[in-house]
């Protein structure tokens, strides 16, 4: 019996994590038809298989060390931008959030290294603020107004709706980080109750049953080809 070879379902995983689960699963499945055909593996084989291995970890090594370098030079720049001024943590979350999206763990962790301020005071000072975020942004932002005009508008119906097809309540991303749903007050455009806005697209008088449509008009980021 042949065995497969990596990926040849046509599944083609799109992150890392992906490609190490599928390549584990082919070496794995590999070695059982190894172990099938000799009654064991034999000796060279394993020895070639180690060998393999170490050099992929010896890549990934230095990969590793590349990735560091460069979070340790960007946390440097935006310390050096603004060392001398008062007030310069949240300066300097804020230009890391503009960088990334949100404020990554190990970045904050190289900050407070270079600040020479505790992890936990840094981190004090991004859950005190809304703005901050821990979590890499959705790709996609629904964003509900439950204002007055809204609200009395079926609003409510909406979120609700919204809730049952992304699986999230209000102020959640869903766990593929494809969509965040929020819950606002107010958009300024009361006279299209109820309204919605996606990705800074406002919709206006929408109803329950445009939501699935307008939902449509999100690509997934990771369709399987
Ligand atoms: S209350 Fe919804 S737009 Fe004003």
């Amino acid at each position: 019996m042949k065995t497969a070879p990596p990926f040849a379902t046509g599944e083609h995983p799109s992150r890392p994590a992906d490609f190490a689960k599928q390549d584990e699963a082919a070496l794995l499945s590999l070695l059982d038809e190894v172990e099938r055909r000799h009654g064991f593996v034999p000796r060279d084989i394993s020895e070639e298989l180690t060998r393999l291995v170490e050099i992929k970890l010896e890549r990934l090594r230095r990969i590793q060390g590349k990735l560091d370098t460069t979070l340790r030079r960007d946390v440097q720049k935006h310390v050096a931008q603004w060392r001398d001024e008062e007030g310069n943590l949240i300066m300097i979350l804020h230009a890391i959030q503009n960088q990334h999206g949100y404020v990554p763990r190990e970045v904050a962790m190289e900050l407070s290294r270079e600040l020479g301020v505790k992890l936990a005071r840094i981190y004090e000072v991004i859950t005190f603020y809304h703005y901050f975020k821990l979590q890499p942004p959705a790709q996609h932002d629904v964003t509900v107004c439950n204002g007055t005009a809204c609200y009395l508008k079926g609003a409510g119906d909406l979120i609700g709706e919204l809730r049952n097809r992304l699986g999230v309540a209000e102020g959640q991303t869903t766990p593929d980080r494809h969509c965040h749903l929020g819950v606002v007050r107010c958009i300024g455009c009361c006279g299209m109750a109820p309204a919605l806005v996606v990705d800074g697209k406002t919709y206006g008088r929408v109803k329950p049953s445009d939501i699935g449509g307008i939902l449509d008009t999100l690509k997934k980021p990771e369709a399987k080809r």
